[in-house]
């Protein structure tokens, strides 16, 4: 039998997959669940609207042909004011942070990662044979400036911030993003993923206009979160055009569908339906802090759509108990945080569930939850 793990490139040798988000679906397999609630990979619970889901319907009539990404790089040019040359679309944004790490990091370079920043990163730069040097964070899970800069040497390629980030919902606050962007050496690249963007209370301009006046910065963002679509996969990237031209050699041909170009530029047009989107997060963010906080749970402030939810030596009892009754969380080992859940904001009565399902956890004695099954997260 041949050993294929010694064939494999030293890089991906040491990688673990990434484990998803638990999907319905696969609840549904595993448990015979009926009734599944998902607030596990922090998606919107509003379907698309009419005029997206129409728009998607009608592409689907030409799925016998290659599609063409000249309507939607047009679209979101002239809504970011930015050289439709610097954009790239990416089958997620996951896609194109992947390309940008495997355009710029080779063995011998390292990247800069924030303590808790995206879990994603790591293995992207592994992978590479890059070093990954991590920034301890402040308290609350934020980006520290001052340790990230720190952190560079003569051999650092790449800066990676997720803010929002991931984990907490942090933003990085924009005196200290600029403070950031000045002070890294122009060889140094910042790769500033704004998956959350939307949900923030910061103007998107102005980060958008980031690439224009700093080549060195790059801005991934995504149709996934605000705009619904995490089903469709697109997510785009903002660059400067030379730059862009070198990350444009590995990219794939045709690496977003033709109708989930479609579904993304009327996601763009439809701004009523982004706003409710928006605002049904904030109010929904503001509802499930308010009931953890009134049971006794740690919740912090957080600009995502999704909160942070700490029930100290609860934590696993309280995942479990969720998942056994269908209410999928996200369980933050992999940021070595098990008293820490993080929780997807839902539709106001998934909402409501969920906090009702977690009182009478609280209140269990803690033996019995025990006793349930374990699972990974
Ligand atoms: C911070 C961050 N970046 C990137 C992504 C990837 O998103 P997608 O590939 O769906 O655009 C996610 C997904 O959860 C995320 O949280």
């Amino acid at each position: 039998m041949i050993d294929w793990g010694r064939l494999v490139a030293p890089g991906i040798r040491q990688l673990r997959p990434y484990r998803p988000g638990i999907t319905e679906e696969r609840l549904q397999r595993e448990r015979g669940l009926s009734r599944i609630f998902k607030f596990s990979s922090n998606e919107t619970p509003v379907e698309p609207s009419p005029a997206i889901a129409a728009a998607m319907a009608e592409a689907l009539r030409k799925a016998n042909r290659y599609p063409d990404a000249h309507a939607l790089l047009e679209r979101l040019s002239a809504k970011l004011q930015v050289p439709a040359q610097g954009l790239m679309l990416g089958n997620g944004s996951i896609d194109l942070i992947e390309s940008v790490v495997r355009t710029f990091v080779a063995p011998g370079c390292n990247v800069v990662l924030s303590e808790y920043g995206y879990c994603a990163y790591p293995p992207l730069v592994t992978a590479q044979g890059g070093e990954v040097r991590v920034a301890a964070s402040s308290g609350g899970f934020g980006h520290q400036v001052d340790r990230i800069l720190a952190s560079i040497d003569d051999n650092t390629r790449m800066v990676i911030v997720d803010s929002p980030s991931n984990l907490a919902g942090a933003s990085l606050a924009l005196a200290e993003l600029d403070r950031l962007v000045h002070a890294l050496p122009p060889r140094v690249i910042l790769l500033l993923d704004e998956a959350y963007i939307e949900f923030a209370d910061i103007d998107p301009t102005h980060t958008a206009a980031l690439p224009l006046a700093f080549p060195n910065v790059i801005v991934a963002r995504t149709f996934s979160k605000a705009y619904g679509l995490a089903g469709m996969r697109v997510g785009y990237a903002i660059a400067d055009p030379d730059l862009a031209s070198w990350v444009q050699r590995l990219r794939p041909p045709f690496p977003v569908g033709r109708v989930a170009m479609a579904g993304a530029l009327a996601a763009l047009d439809d701004t009523t339906h982004l706003q409710g989107v928006v605002q049904a997060a904030r109010r929904g963010r503001e509802q499930l802090a308010t009931g953890l906080r009134e049971l006794g749970v740690k919740v912090l402030a957080n600009e995502g759509n999704f909160v942070l939810a700490d029930f100290g030596d609860n934590g696993r009892r309280v995942y479990e108990g969720l998942l056994a009754q269908g209410l999928i969380t996200r369980a933050m080992e992999a940021y070595g945080l098990p008293q820490q859940l993080r929780i997807s904001i839902g539709a106001p009565h998934e909402v409501a569930r969920l906090v009702e399902a977690v009182r009478e956890l609280l209140q269990q004695p803690t033996g019995r939850a025990e006793k349930l099954q374990r699972s990974e997260a």
